[in-house]
């Protein structure tokens, strides 16, 4: 570690050593974070901002809480928990790479939290199985990985408290929004489509994916919170015992049902309804995916409240976010793209305030959506959006 270019950084309210960003840039300035030897990235600042929010309204009704951060890089997360969350007892912080840990030791000495955080060297897989044989269970467990999660996520239903929740990110959006099909299929088990919810769609992949793999081990899940943000989904699931609620998980997932040339979708939650579409080329199916709620809109005000309580997190990104995480409640699943519909309509694009104040004035609730700026969602029907497409272009 000696020889690392480092530089000391704050973020949140924790001090920090990282690499030395400007010995990592590509030829056009930028800082890569996977050349370091150590793996810190700056824009992903949002997404522990909001874990923190995160865990500190998932924790405040339980007793102390018992973390681990599996794939802990410098170890930014964990300690940040361990500082900046009230009601913790213990963050182990856990990077299977070695100059990482020198890393995560250095920063607990600067932060001063040998008594609540510790790191350990472990593949993440093992290090959970590891703690779970020793009779140490977690109440939350974060899997922020380079890519897909998948191959963390048996070992971390295994290793969380009933009750418990997990916090898990996927990186890998081109699999889950339709680029590389095949490799959607082969680690979530779920066929995706490319067409413009594809972001959502990545989102309600992965849920999927979870449920499935929860159900096996008689476990079912409770969506919290989960979004779409530049490159990458995220997903706080809290964990439920027995095979009644894994079965209740299960019947939320359902398949999306895409006709490509005229841009209508369906959800249907049973593989029968498929006989009853109409035959027509371009429709194609994608699933299974999630259909419940992506946000339980109680959680997600005890997490706004806690961002609006701290001045250092109360910034227009995260509020922005969850403001409109908020107006997308009880809205359907999925969504349109107003520029993808005028080239289906081959018509010049309305602003999208005005579409969607055409939709409410006909008696249907549209919002914009948090993943996509030219996205909307609505209970219009599709021929009430193309009506009103249609006198808006003209
Ligand atoms: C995206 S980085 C984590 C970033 C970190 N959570 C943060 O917020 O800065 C993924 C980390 O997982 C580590 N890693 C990858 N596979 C692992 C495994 N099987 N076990 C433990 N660590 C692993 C890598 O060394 C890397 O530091």
């Amino acid at each position: 570690m000696e020889k690392i270019p480092i530089q000391v950084i704050q973020e949140g309210l924790v001090k920090l050593i990282v690499p030395d960003f400007s010995k990592y840039l590509r030829e056009n300035g930028v800082y890569e974070p996977t050349w370091a030897p150590v793996f810190y990235n700056p824009q992903m600042k949002l997404n522990r901002d909001l874990s923190v929010a995160v865990v500190e309204a998932f924790s405040k009704s339980r007793k102390p809480v018992l973390i681990a951060d599996i794939l802990a890089g410098t170890g930014v997360r964990g300690i940040r928990f361990a500082v900046e969350i009230n009601n913790i007892s213990k963050v182990y912080i856990n990077d299977k790479n070695p100059i990482a840990y020198e890393f995560m030791v250095k920063n607990i000495e600067l932060n001063n939290v040998k008594n609540r955080v510790e790191a350990e060297n472990l593949d993440a897989n093992l290090m959970l199985r590891y703690h779970k044989f020793a009779g140490e269970i977690f109440d939350y467990i974060d899997i922020d990985p380079f890519g897909s999660p998948i191959e963390f996520i048996d070992s971390a239903l295994a290793s969380i408290k009933i009750g418990g929740m997990l916090g898990i990110t996927a990186t890998d959006t081109a699999v889950l929004e339709g680029k590389h099909a095949n490799a959607c299929i082969r680690k979530y088990f779920s066929k995706p489509v490319k067409a413009y919810f594809s972001k959502e769609l990545a989102i309600r992949i992965m849920l999927a994916s979870i449920v499935l793999r929860a159900a096996s081990q008689e476990l079912g899940v409770d969506v919290k919170l989960s979004y779409y943000d530049k490159y990458y989904v995220r997903a706080y699931i809290v964990l439920m015992k027995g095979a009644r609620k894994a079965d209740e998980s299960l019947k939320k997932l359902g398949y999306v049902v895409f006709n490509k040339r005229s841009g209508e979708y369906f959800i249907v939650k049973d593989l029968s309804e498929l006989f009853n579409i109409p035959h027509d080329k371009h429709y194609v199916i994608a699933g299974p995916i999630w259909c419940g709620n992506i946000c339980e809109k109680e959680f997600l005000s005890k997490v706004s409240k806690v961002v609006m309580e701290r001045e250092y997190l109360r910034y227009k990104e995260l509020t922005k976010l969850l403001q409109m995480l908020n107006a997308e409640l009880n809205m359907p699943p999925l969504y349109y793209n107003v520029d993808m519909l005028g080239k289906i309509l081959k018509k010049p694009t309305p602003p999208l305030n005005s579409l969607i104040e055409c939709l409410v004035s006909n008696g249907y609730k549209a919002v914009r959506v948090h993943c996509d700026p030219k996205g909307f969602k609505t209970d219009a029907p599709l021929e009430v959006v193309y009506e009103c497409f249609r006198r808006l272009s003209s």
